[in-house]
């Protein structure tokens, strides 16, 4: 009964400009591993369900990236959005499809854009929860410890018990600065990996009290979904649905969720630092794609530039400085956040 749901249907907007509309990160083998982070993700559940129970939920223009990269995928399984309306739709619609197909289903959702290095750690936590959610009326999160005031991810306060997974006291998304330091001195909150584990009943009732209008406009679909009408029905009723982060919509709402503190080497690749982070670095802390590049005084650097381009750069520290798709961007690494806004800025032009 275990299903797997990968979401990939965002546009990787910090990554930009190695990541866009056309190929977003999903798609990109980022740290050069032979297979792409969505490729990464299909394969770490092999041992987890069968690949008829795994969907990817993901943008129309992204179908056939999709089938080329998960050939093993069944075509029916690849669910395809019309436009981008945040992860609680592209998850609501899962479900209901899911449902009927296996009205006992017990389902973990992924995102599409993560490493995690340590895959037998991995299956082992995933196994151990999806046991949990069949027995329990739990929204289980995957929380990871801390170890610096990131804000761009959710935060979950566990309450103080010891007997495992925690009971969640607040989920809170994004935090500014202040407040992730706050929690990162508190010990315990968690950050969401953004993976999660329920049963079908469980986030289907979710839905219908946190987003009923979400949970009616899927319902709706009952007796199309799985047929050859799937595709025409999504396409006219998906962009009336709100547009909605599944940690705004339902986490930050629902009262019974849970958190399993997990260790398995994860990280979210959000953003260029966060590569850096897992890059093997040269001297002074610089982590170097581009064989004709020279740095002069440079320290804790990512450079990201073609193969082919002299680049020389000197003085700089904690900066970021990537070529790709026609775009040269240099930005402080303390501002990555902000790519996203310097991105729309630039691609609105
Ligand atoms: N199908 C579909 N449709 N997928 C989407 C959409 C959409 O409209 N929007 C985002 N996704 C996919 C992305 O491709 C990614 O795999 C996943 O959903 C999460 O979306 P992000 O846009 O990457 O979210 P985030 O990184 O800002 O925040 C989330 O993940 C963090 C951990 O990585 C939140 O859940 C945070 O709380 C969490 O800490
Ligand atoms: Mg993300």
């Amino acid at each position: 009964n275990n299903y797997l749901v990968i979401m990939a249907g965002g546009v990787g907007s910090r990554f930009w400009p190695m990541s866009t509309e056309q190929k977003p990160k999903q798609f990109l083998d980022v740290l050069g591993l032979g297979r792409t982070l969505l490729q990464q993700t299909v394969d770490r559940f092999k041992e987890i369900c069968p690949s008829e129970n795994i969907l990817v939920v993901t943008s129309s223009k992204y179908k056939k990236l999709v089938s080329e990269q998960c050939p093993e995928l069944l075509e029916s399984n690849i669910l395809l959005e019309p436009c981008m309306r945040n992860t609680a739709p592209c998850i609501a619609y899962a479900s209901y499809k899911i449902k009927e197909l296996n009205s006992e289903a017990n389902i973990v959702v992924a995102p599409s854009d993560h490493l995690i290095t340590n895959t037998t750690e991995f299956v082992r936590v995933i196994k151990e929860g999806l046991d949990f959610t069949s027995k329990n009326k739990a929204l289980l999160t995957l929380g990871i410890m801390p170890h610096k005031p990131e804000t761009g991810y959710g935060y979950i306060q566990a309450n103080n018990n010891n007997q495992q997974p925690l009971k969640v006291a607040a989920f809170k998304e994004k935090p500014n600065l202040e407040t992730a330091k706050s929690y990162l001195n508190e010990g315990n909150y968690f950050w969401n990996s953004g993976i999660f584990l329920w049963s079908l009943d469980t986030i289907l009732e979710a839905f219908e009290a946190n987003l009923p209008e979400v949970a009616e406009l899927f319902k709706k679909g009952k007796e199309i979904y799985n047929t050859p009408k799937e595709q025409a029905f999504i396409d006219i009723e998906f962009p009336n649905c709100i547009n909605i982060s599944v940690d705004y919509g339902i986490l930050e709402k629902a009262n019974n969720i849970f958190v399993q503190p997990a260790d398995f080497g994860w990280s979210d690749l959000g953003t260029w630092g966060s590569l850096w982070e897992k890059q093997s670095k040269c001297e002074n802390q610089n982590a170097v794609i581009g064989e004709n590049t020279h740095l002069f005084e440079v320290k804790n650097t990512i450079v990201h530039v073609p193969n082919d381009k002299k680049v020389v750069i000197q003085g700089l520290d904690n900066f970021i400085v990537v070529e790709e798709n026609g775009t040269l961007l240099i930005c402080k690494k303390q501002e990555e956040q902000r790519i996203k806004e310097f991105r729309s800025a630039v691609l609105d032009k």
